[in-house]
């Protein structure tokens, strides 16, 4: 067993909170809301698609709309391992704390809705695009990989996730909406309406599997997400290759050697920020993992990409 500080957030207040948002992803996205693709629909601060300067501003902006689809896979995937993680949870915690049974069926039902959200967007994406991009996958075996691994390493996974998600909405989105696809637009805000409670969720849950863990227990947790963190690394590069067959089929030509390995190299960087460092290095996320393990963050903020 570990001592655990006293968690700063209570299951009352979460589903107060919860039951403020409420949404259906026919509002959202449908034949009568189609994507605006002379826009982009994430800022560039996560895309960095107008740092490939080798590309023209319309290559640049087909460049984003591919990033788009790359984001809305990537959200559906991993929420193809989250929502059985929290199922499992759920029924690990029984009936002895309602609340907390409430909350996080609350917390299954919003991630199912989520893949079914991002899926619908996916549908769009591929009408409007009118080319298939490939992406990393499949889902079940990336799902089935990240599962093998101890339920807090998990845990510490989408807890990562979820404060990540918040950190888009809030530093690059919010304020940026105007310049963006309203759907797009739309989309992320309302993820992160419901976002918002389960990053809450996820602490109380990490805090929750931590206290029957002894000391060396939680370090092997923390050695699962690091290795999670690799293995996710991994297909973000993967995913770069693939949207790069996807761009030059599209703008009908194919770049220089120079001019895919610069490509290359700002994507993986910018997948890299996207996906890891902006949860890695979130604050409520640090102060989480240094509440179960100073060092296991220490080994966590030595992770080389
Ligand atoms: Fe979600
Ligand atoms: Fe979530």
């Amino acid at each position: 067993m570990t001592a655990i500080a006293i968690p700063k957030y209570n299951y009352a207040s979460i589903l107060k909170d919860a039951a403020k948002v409420s949404w259906q992803v026919e509002d959202l996205i449908g034949k009568n809301r189609p994507l605006d693709f002379c826009k982009p629909f994430l800022p560039d601060a996560l895309v960095h698609s107008r740092s490939v300067s080798c590309l023209t501003p319309d290559e640049q902006l087909i460049l984003n709309h591919i990033r788009g689809n790359s984001y809305l896979h990537l959200f559906g995937l991993v929420e193809e391992f989250i929502l059985p993680l929290v199922i499992n949870h759920v029924q690990s915690i029984g009936c002895s704390n309602i609340e907390a049974t409430q909350a996080f069926l609350g917390f299954a039902t919003e991630e199912s809705k989520h893949i079914h959200l991002f899926r619908e967007f996916a549908s769009a994406f591929t009408a409007g695009f009118g080319y298939v991009c490939d992406t990393i996958g499949s889902p079940q075996a990336i799902a089935d990989f990240v599962l093998q691994h101890s339920p807090l390493g998990v845990a510490l996974v989408t807890l990562h996730i979820e404060w990540m998600t918040q950190r888009h909405f809030l530093d690059s989105v919010r304020n940026h909406h105007e310049s963006l696809d309203p759907q797009f637009c739309s989309l992320l805000k309302h993820h992160w309406q419901e976002e918002a409670q389960h990053a809450r969720l996820d602490t109380l849950m990490v805090q929750d599997l931590a206290q029957m863990l002894s000391p060396e227990e939680i370090e092997v947790a923390i050695a699962d997400y690091i290795n999670i963190m690799q293995y996710l690394n991994q297909g973000l590069k993967a995913q770069v290759k693939l949207d790069l067959a996807a761009l030059q089929q599209v703008i009908g030509r194919t770049l220089t050697a120079t001019e895919g390995d610069d490509f290359s190299q700002i994507q993986e960087f910018s997948y890299q920020q996207a996906f890891l460092v902006a949860g890695i290095t979130h604050p409520n996320f640090i102060q989480t993992v240094r509440e179960l393990s100073p060092g296991g963050y220490a080994r966590i903020a030595a992770i080389a990409f």
